[in-house]
């Protein structure tokens, strides 16, 4: 009985040499582990040998299963092991995937635009704090204290004296505090105004600022350079117009219009049939503003000007809702 045990060792030993697949793996199982394996036939055999010889033969047959039900399952592990790594492979002759280009947002793009062309008239770019003082928000820029502006209903105020700015026009203080003149920047920038969410208005916004002051700046180089710009901007062949406005840091103060270039000025949807679409606010430097950063206004003169770059950009692309600028859907993004 031991020789046999003994021979059917050696057997094991060469047949798990052999295992190389899941199917030699189940082969091995049925040959030894079955019901009808040969494990099973030595445990039947038992019966055919003497009483005292049976519990050490019994020991042996018992060692020689747990060792084939160890390689059974160690075998087991390695070819699932292996055939979980074969899936991952990369199969080469599948088709590429394709690479997905971004896309600058459409107020970038058109930030960019306005800011090349002033770049080439001469404009530095600067920037400045979204959160302001009430100082440079209003004070400095010759805001009256009773000023309906410096009301809570259109500034997020954070203090007393500190606020969300409502426009990029503070950081024309901030420049000239800390320049000698000739200054001439543009100031783009992120703006707040506390106003009911529609399409037409946002709780957040974009400006792009201008400001000229040097000795003998006039009215009509205000002018020359916006129009300069605008034709740049939108086609050469837009007509203009300036209407006075008001503004407390500037005077005299104008609003700039061109003719609709949906319509070309005979009346539509976006230009409210008036043939006319007001682009920015503008005007010369008030001299009082020049007290505040310590320039001669009898020295200096300057024009400043203000433009709402999601505005330009809605009517640039014909976009009638300033909601979806801010959306992020990229179904909307797709289009730029
Ligand atoms: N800051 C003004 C606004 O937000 C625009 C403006 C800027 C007007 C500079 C004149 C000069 O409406």
């Amino acid at each position: 009985m031991l020789e046999k045990i003994k021979e059917i060792e050696a057997k094991i030993e060469q047949d798990i040499l052999n295992i190389k697949n899941s199917e030699d793996l189940e082969n091995f199982r049925l040959k030894y582990l079955s019901r009808k394996g040969i494990i099973s036939e030595l445990y039947d055999s038992i019966k055919s040998i003497s009483i005292e010889e049976r519990p050490s033969i019994g020991k042996k047959i018992n060692e020689l299963k747990a060792y084939c039900q160890q390689v059974y399952a160690e075998k087991k592990k390695i070819l699932e092991e292996f055939s979980e790594k074969k899936s991952e492979q990369i199969d080469l002759s599948l088709p590429g995937r394709r690479k997905w280009l971004g896309s600058l947002h459409p107020l970038t793009q058109t930030l960019k635009e306005i800011k090349l062309i002033f770049q080439r008239m001469g404009f530095d770019v600067a920037d400045g704090p979204e959160i302001e003082e009430d100082y440079y928000n209003f004070e400095a820029l010759n805001f009256p204290p009773e000023h309906p502006a410096r009301d809570m209903q259109d500034t997020f105020f954070i203090s007393d004296k500190v606020l969300l700015r409502t426009h990029t026009s503070p950081v024309q203080i901030r420049v000239m505090e800390r320049t000698t003149p000739p200054v001439r920047v543009i100031i783009p920038g992120r703006v707040y105004r506390n106003e009911a969410i529609s399409a037409r208005s946002y709780c957040l916004f974009h400006q792009v600022e201008g400001l000229y002051v040097d000795t003998g700046v006039t009215f009509s180089e205000l002018k020359g350079t916006l129009v300069s710009f605008a034709k740049q901007f939108f086609g050469s062949s837009l007509k203009y117009r300036f209407r006075p406005s008001f503004f407390p840091f500037t005077e005299p103060s104008a609003e700039m219009d061109i003719t609709c270039f949906l319509c070309d000025g005979k009346g539509c949807r976006v230009c409210k049939q008036t043939g006319w679409l007001e682009i920015l606010g503008c005007g010369m430097v008030d001299p009082n503003v020049y007290k505040y950063v310590g320039y001669d206004s009898e020295k200096y003169t300057g024009y400043a000007f203000g433009m709402g770059i999601e505005r330009i950009s809605m009517l640039r692309y014909g976009i009638d809702d300033i909601r979806i600028l801010f959306d992020n859907d990229i179904r909307f993004l797709k289009q730029f």
